[in-house]
């Protein structure tokens, strides 16, 4: 009897582990497939509070930032939470040397304060709504793939015509389990968001790369915005008469803390996982993909950071740049560790076996899917022969070199001209000039010449012969391989490396300036790579992607009929998604404990003085030498800073509420810990955790640090864990 208990209680506790917190679910499913584990694990909200189309719920507060990261409503007007990093290149745009709001801070006095930002938008969910059923109309399995395309197309265009909006609400019909089932989404876009608050980057980055994908960490990750509207609380483009936006529910934000085992609940716009993956896919990533991408990001990297550490000027052009590259460059990295301590393909073949066991004891089951694996594993194979030239050439011709860039965004114009002739282009030029203001207002030539000196180098060995530019080939012999006099050469003789002469030609003859442009030495090389990389490696890759995108269709079907037992979650795919779990540390490897919090302590043990990374600001130095911790602290005394959980994220979940049982704020999401990057591809839960900035921090450092207790007096402070003890409740200010 004991014994029985005992292991019944192990088996609870096995299935637990390893099911309770992976998935980034729907939404609108959740009554039906997680509430009653969400209780489970201490929630006291239900499904309704959470999304409903009926009331004010939570994900009325929660937005989509600028199509790339999450951000939420903290006040009844319109006040906007999300990261430090989402809102960067925001800040740093309006940062010069002089007015350093990047380095400095930037604290709102008030509304006539809050700058715009040309461009940045944030969207609501008013609606979501199963729709398989209408665009997989008169689609049959035995359709060519390409046809089959074109009738989802045109459903999918029936299917958002007959949606029931507002004329201010727009639609999407997305994807999801590869293909297998669609979802509407009806949407609100505010598109005049307004900065409000930002600490010093020593504060809202604080420990950068070093930092960056690691627990324990430091860091305020966090930016403040202010959502405008029209009169009527509608969308509208900015002008200076909108005003602070009305949300149908915002936040209330705990000042009880967190403690192990509290339940979490991390709301927001995950970008793309692949959790259905085959074995033999894992392994590619594993072995090919990631391994060039990082091998071409290395080297850009040493060239900005050398550049970084010795010049003021070029690390406040290159800042955001560089976090973006690095940012990816060390996932990948900590993604390959991860799935090989995880032993991620070995569990998948062995999963991948179980499967085929199950299809072949099946008759109809082997009948459809019987060579289902082997077909899949054989488009991969096939796959397999064009990925390492495909990862570098990709990499290098479009995303480190940015004389290369420009020179492909140039082609738009060139084209115009050549098609449309000069009064086409001179109505485009506006958006040309700026683009261009944009691009050289952070340009340093010389490091760009650098990376395009490695880079060349890099394309020429790594890139098999056949997939090589011709130009770039001829070009290689004629310089000997030497790469430095090579581009040496090519920066002295492109107009495009002059910014003054390049914008004052595109402000006033920019026809003259499009003329020489499609002349330039770096403009043909550019094209030439990026011409040749689609037509010889990106179109026979896309034939075969076809092929695999039906093929997963397919197996992802056949998962889930196959294996009736196990809940599957829909690949994020920057849709609104709940992931829930607890406040709670981790063991990541033998030896080692992580506890689940980090206090202000321990930025203080980082601090290294003049330090790009890893320097304090005086103030928050004399606040913590003083305990001068306001209302904030934890009941230990100490000032709370990040704290890890068991929910499943990923990118896009960046500034994503981190929310209690009863539906209050209480962190910010921002990251993953190092051990469990993996999680995109293969999650485990004994490993993987993320990252949130407790809100304590959030609030400690708009009021005592930046003297911003306006915007605290904005919003609603509550005590849940303590009116729970103690009712009734009272709210605080
Ligand atoms: N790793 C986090 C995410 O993927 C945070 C990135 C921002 N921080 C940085 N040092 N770049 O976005
Ligand atoms: N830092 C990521 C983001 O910006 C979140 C993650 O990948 O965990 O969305």
């Amino acid at each position: 009897m004991k014994k029985a208990f005992i292991l019944v209680f192990c088996c609870c506790f096995a299935i637990f582990q390893l099911s309770a917190t992976e998935g980034m679910w729907l939404p609108l499913l959740l009554k039906q497939l997680n509430e009653a584990e969400m209780k489970s694990l201490g929630m006291k909200m239900s499904a309704e509070d959470i999304y409903s189309v009926n009331r004010g719920s939570l994900k009325d507060a929660i937005v989509h930032f600028g199509g790339g990261c999450t951000g939420e409503v903290i006040s009844g007007q319109g006040l906007l939470l999300t990261n430090h990093h989402c809102g960067e290149s925001r800040i740093q745009a309006h940062s010069t040397l002089e007015q350093n709001y990047y380095a400095n801070g930037f604290w709102a006095k008030n509304l006539a304060e809050e700058l715009p930002n040309p461009g940045l938008f944030v969207t609501f969910i008013v609606r979501i709504e199963d729709v398989t059923k209408a665009v997989l109309e008169n689609v049959s399995s035995e359709m060519p793939e390409g046809m089959r395309q074109l009738q989802i197309d045109q459903n999918i265009a029936t299917v958002r015509q007959a949606a029931q909006r507002e004329s201010w609400q727009e639609t999407l019909v997305r994807p999801f389990f590869h293909g297998n089932q669609y979802y509407l989404f009806v949407t609100e876009t505010y598109r005049d968001i307004r900065l409000v608050g930002a600490p010093p980057a020593s504060i809202g980055s604080f420990g950068k790369d070093t930092d960056n994908w690691v627990w324990p960490r430091h860091t305020g990750d966090f930016s403040l915005f202010r959502i405008y509207a029209d009169r009527n609380n509608r969308p509208a483009e900015y002008s200076p008469d909108n005003v602070p936006f009305k949300p149908r529910h915002f936040l209330p934000i705990s000042l009880d803390g967190v403690e192990e085992g509290d339940f979490t609940l991390v709301f927001g716009f995950p970008g793309a996982t692949n959790a259905y993956l085959p074995a033999i896919a894992v392994e590619q990533t594993i072995e090919i993909i990631n391994p060039a991408r990082i091998a071409v990001r290395d080297k850009t990297l040493a060239v900005y950071d050398e550049a970084m550490r010795t010049n003021a000027q070029v690390r406040l052009q290159y800042v955001s740049k560089q976090a973006r590259l690095a940012n990816a460059w060390k996932k990948w990295k900590g993604e390959t560790q991860g799935l090989m301590a995880a032993k991620a393909v070995a569990k998948k073949r062995s999963y991948e076996q179980d499967f085929q066991q199950r299809v072949i004891a099946h008759p109809d089951w082997k009948f459809k899917y019987g060579t289902l694996l082997d077909e899949l594993i054989a488009a991969y194979k096939n796959l397999g022969t064009y990925l390492q030239s495909l990862e570098y050439a990709t990499e290098i011709g479009s995303r480190n070199i940015e004389l290369f860039q420009l020179a492909n965004a140039f082609s738009t114009y060139v084209n115009i001209l050549h098609n449309n002739g000069t009064d086409e282009l001179r109505k485009r030029s506006p958006q040309l000039v700026a683009y261009l203001e944009n691009f050289y207002k952070d340009y340093c030539p010389e490091v760009d010449q650098q990376v395009c000196t490695e880079l060349l180098a890099l394309y020429m060995k790594k890139v098999q012969s056949d997939y090589l530019a011709k130009e770039a080939i001829e070009q290689s012999n004629a310089y000997g391989k030497d790469y430095a006099l090579w581009t040496a050469e090519l920066f002295a003789n492109s107009v495009l490396t002059r910014g003054d002469q390049v914008l004052q030609m595109a402000r006033v003859k920019p026809e003259d300036l499009v003329v020489a442009v499609s002349k330039d030495p770096a403009y043909l090389l550019a094209r030439s790579i990026t011409e040749t990389n689609s037509e010889r490696l990106i179109r026979p890759v896309s034939r075969i992607r076809q092929d695999i995108d039906r093929l997963q269709r397919l197996y992802m079907e056949a998962q889930m009929l196959v294996f009736p037992e196990k809940r599957f979650f829909p690949d994020a795919n920057s849709t609104l998604r709940v992931s829930y779990g607890q406040v709670v540390g981790s063991d990541p490897r033998d030896g080692i404990r992580y506890k689940h919090i980090t206090y202000l302590d321990g930025v203080i043990e980082k601090y290294v003085p003049g330090d790009y990374e890893f320097d304090v600001p005086a103030k928050l130095i004399q606040l913590y030498q003083n305990r001068d911790f306001g209302p904030y602290a934890a009941a230990n005394g100490k000032m709370p800073v990040a704290f890890t959980g068991s929910n499943h994220t990923t990118g896009g979940n960046s500034g994503s509420p981190a929310i209690d049982a009863h539906g209050n704020l209480i962190g910010l999401n921002f990251d993953r810990q190092w051990e469990g990057t993996m999680s995109d591809l293969y999650y485990d839960p004994n490993i993987c955790r993320n990252i949130m900035v407790d809100i304590r921090y959030v609030l400690f450092l708009i009021d005592k640090f930046g003297g911003a207790s306006h915007l605290v007096q904005e919003m609603k402070l509550v005590h849940p864990k303590k009116s729970a003890a103690n009712p009734p409740a009272r709210k605080e200010r």
